[in-house]
């Protein structure tokens, strides 16, 4: 390029630096702070919560146009894997193509005897959120629910004996549901007693801990979702974090990627240095690796300017955790008095909760939710229902979520497929009444972040405004 070429990479990095210092400019204006109207004003159960440093980040990674997951996304697993203490992290779209790609890797002859076939059975929990069921029904296996624990909205571990089947049972996939970890003591142990796989749907509870440790990093697989109301956000994405063996991360890569058997990131060839040297299935010698397929695959990569605002979201997780569990003591601090009409939620190994703190079950591991809401059941002997509670905090723009899908064997989706299986596509353990009790009662309110104590204060006054009426 010479000297005139080197003035204009001065020029472009300049140019760089004045639309970087704008967006961060317009994005201090037109965030700046906004005066908060009880009853005007909405309150959002959750939602992003960044600054002028996500903008300037996505908006960098745009003038690189480098687009596909690239540098940005090879840095963004890194730190996260990092953070989480996991062999490898893999960025995807969204938390539910995470659930299907952890789940499908689970699928690969790869894995020999341990693959999970059609037919095969995977213990789940009936109430939470769909796509950590649809993954196992999308593989033709067989999801065999087990009833929730209402006060921790979290799979009952003292029904795994009942669901497992000698030889058919493959997998246990469960939710670590609003934050809170499930019981991983007894989970992990009777995964590893039985040696079947455990994948943990960390997709609500980043941050959250067990024992001490992060979940997320108990099972073989574990699974983010990175859409805004999440513990950290790049608009649309996920990951599946691979925590007990190398393998698994071939087979989720693969899935993730295509299915190809190949592993080069976006624009590089021939990292196995013997790109027109491999023989595989029915195909020449030297078919090019880029096109040999090992699965029959997808492609859920998110884009590099995603990961680039995730990256600087990575950096403010302790920070969003801390406030998360602020936010939860601080409502319930403030609805002391409800509990003859809300029973309200509990870390696992819970017994109750006072202002002085938790009361735990003697001899467990030690919990402590990131917590993804503030739940509350409505019990029946109240003068109101859960509905009309949420009714009411939506009229006051307060934002409100019943708990995902319920008890999901009543969704038209499962009411349709046990129909069309002649009720061989999934079986139950017991009387789902848990899981009732969740769809009947439950009913929750935001500890995100963004929520101060003006407007803490504003949503408890309106749930003890509907409890005294
Ligand atoms: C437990 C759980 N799993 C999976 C998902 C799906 O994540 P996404 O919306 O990123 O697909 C969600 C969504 O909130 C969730 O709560």
């Amino acid at each position: 390029m010479g000297d005139g070429g080197k003035g204009v990479t001065n020029r472009i990095d300049q140019l760089r630096q004045e639309i970087l210092e704008k967006t961060r400019e317009l994005v201090r204006l037109r965030e700046g702070k906004k005066e908060f109207q009880a009853g005007s004003s909405v309150v959002p159960y959750a939602g992003r919560v960044y600054d002028e440093e996500e903008v300037a980040a996505g908006v960098s990674s745009m003038l690189d146009f480098w687009l596909t997951l690239g540098p940005e996304g090879a840095a963004m697993e890194k730190e996260l894997s990092e953070f989480l203490g996991v062999r490898n992290c893999l960025l995807v779209n969204s938390g539910s193509s995470a659930n299907l790609v952890a789940f499908s890797a689970l699928t690969s002859y790869k894995l020999k005897e341990r693959r999970i076939l059609p037919g095969d059975e995977v213990i789940t929990a009936a109430a939470g959120f769909p796509t950590t069921v649809a993954p196992i029904v999308q593989n033709g296996a067989v999801p065999v629910f087990v009833d929730v624990d209402p006060l921790t909205t979290n799979g009952r571990a003292d029904q795994l004996e009942a669901a497992y089947v000698e030889g058919k049972t493959k997998a246990v996939f469960f939710a670590h549901t609003l934050g809170n970890p499930f019981d991983l003591a007894e989970v992990k142990r009777f995964c590893d007693e039985k040696g079947i796989w455990l994948i943990e749907d960390n997709c609500d509870a980043l941050g959250s801990k067990y024992d001490g440790k992060w979940t997320g990093t108990f099972g073989d697989l574990s699974t983010q979702s990175f859409y805004p109301p999440h513990h950290l956000t790049m608009g649309e994405g996920g990951s599946v974090n691979i925590v007990s063996k190398a393998i698994l991360k071939t087979c989720a890569e693969s899935f993730r990627d295509w299915g190809r058997d190949c592993w080069c990131p976006s624009g590089k060839d021939d990292t196995c240095c013997k790109r027109f040297d491999w023989q595989m299935g029915d195909l020449p010698k030297g078919y090019d690796h880029k096109y040999i397929y090992s699965h029959l695959g997808y492609n859920v990569k998110p884009l590099d300017p995603q990961a680039a605002i995730g990256r600087v979201q990575l950096k403010k997780l302790p920070a969003f955790i801390a406030a998360r569990i602020r936010n939860w003591e601080f409502l319930r601090r403030q609805l002391v008095g409800l509990e003859d009409v809300i029973d309200f939620m509990l870390p696992t190994h819970a017994t109750a909760w006072s202002p002085s703190g938790f009361s735990w079950v003697a001899g467990k591991p030690v919990v402590e939710p990131s917590w993804f809401g503030f739940m509350m059941l409505v019990k029946p002997n109240a003068r109101f229902s859960r509905t009309d509670l949420a009714r009411a905090l939506d009229q006051a723009k307060v934002g409100n979520r019943m708990l995902f899908g319920g008890n999901l064997v009543r969704q038209p989706a499962f009411v349709q497929l046990r129909q069309d299986s002649q009720g061989k596509a999934f079986r139950v353990i017991g009387d789902l009444s848990g899981s009732d009790r969740i769809m009947n009662e439950a009913v929750f309110v935001g500890t995100y972040p963004g929520l101060d104590e003006e407007k803490l204060s504003y949503i408890a006054s309106i749930i003890r405004s509907v409890a005294k009426a």
